[in-house]
């Protein structure tokens, strides 16, 4: 059985007192729960008030990107090693605000894929289609060549520490959620491609989040499909009682 994971994308939002102050909150209200894995993507001034915040919690914190090398003349970057030496044991790699609006390449991301693993952070991998490419009947075109490069320099044996998030473009922020059969179908054929690349041992581990306007009112049906193992939540991870739900949601027995 996958390990469900239920992570928090804060992206570019909250300053120092209210991301504390939500990692608390965040504390207390999962204090209890121990099967399933949960982080948090603070942005990187927040990291170290966040990890402080959650230190006697089993809540993990991540970066939400990172450049490939490990140090050197990049002004305005952030590397691998600098990531865990304030507290971050996660990654975000190819969210698609940064392929869309900063303009990351499939490349680029290959590359941050294998720095991530390098400096022994989790990175989750995220791939997905926009509007136009769905209608146009590109959706599994795009899936492939992201999984394919993205995953393009990983080995079979550290896959175990990579997620994959599946965010449809469309999705993400616009209150559209895909349907739990939409978004299973895109898991599967993922789950395929891993499947072609690897082998069917690290297809079948491997975790798959959905992201995409993910709200406590839609979590437990898509959670309920058989290729979705988490949730890789943006705007109901900024309140801590949405968040609480959304990591609380209910299994169907
Ligand atoms: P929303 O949940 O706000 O649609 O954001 C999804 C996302 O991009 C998470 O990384």
């Amino acid at each position: 059985m996958r390990r469900p994971f239920i992570a928090g994308n804060w992206k570019m939002h909250l300053d120092r007192t209210a991301a504390r102050q939500l990692a608390a909150d965040l504390a207390t209200s999962l204090k209890g729960i121990r099967d399933r894995d949960i982080a948090l993507f603070p942005a990187f001034p927040l990291i170290p008030a966040v990890a402080a915040a959650l230190e006697e919690s089993p809540i993990q914190v991540g970066g939400q990107n990172l450049w490939f090398e490990t140090e050197g003349a990049f002004t305005g970057e952030v590397s691998g090693p600098m990531l865990r030496s304030v507290g971050a044991v996660h990654v975000l790699v190819g969210h698609s605000e940064r392929r869309h609006i900063l303009g990351e390449s499939d490349d680029w991301i290959s590359l941050k894929m294998a720095a991530a693993l390098a400096s022994n952070l989790n990175p989750i991998l995220c791939v997905g289609e926009t509007l136009e490419e769905r209608e146009g009947g590109l959706t599994e075109e795009v899936l492939s060549r992201q999984i394919r490069s993205g995953l393009g320099r990983v080995a079979a044996d550290a896959m175990a520490r990579v997620t994959v998030a599946y965010e449809p473009v469309w999705a993400i922020g616009t209150g559209k959620t895909a349907t739990p059969e939409t978004a299973n179908a895109a898991h599967a054929f993922i789950r395929s491609e891993v499947e072609d690349l690897f082998q069917v041992s690290v297809s079948r581990e491997l975790r798959i989040q959905y992201g995409g306007s993910v709200k406590p009112g839609n979590v437990d049906g898509l959670m309920a499909m058989p290729d979705i193992d988490g949730a890789l939540v943006g705007g109901a991870s900024l309140t801590a009682d949405d968040f609480t739900r959304i990591v609380n949601f209910e299994t169907r027995t």
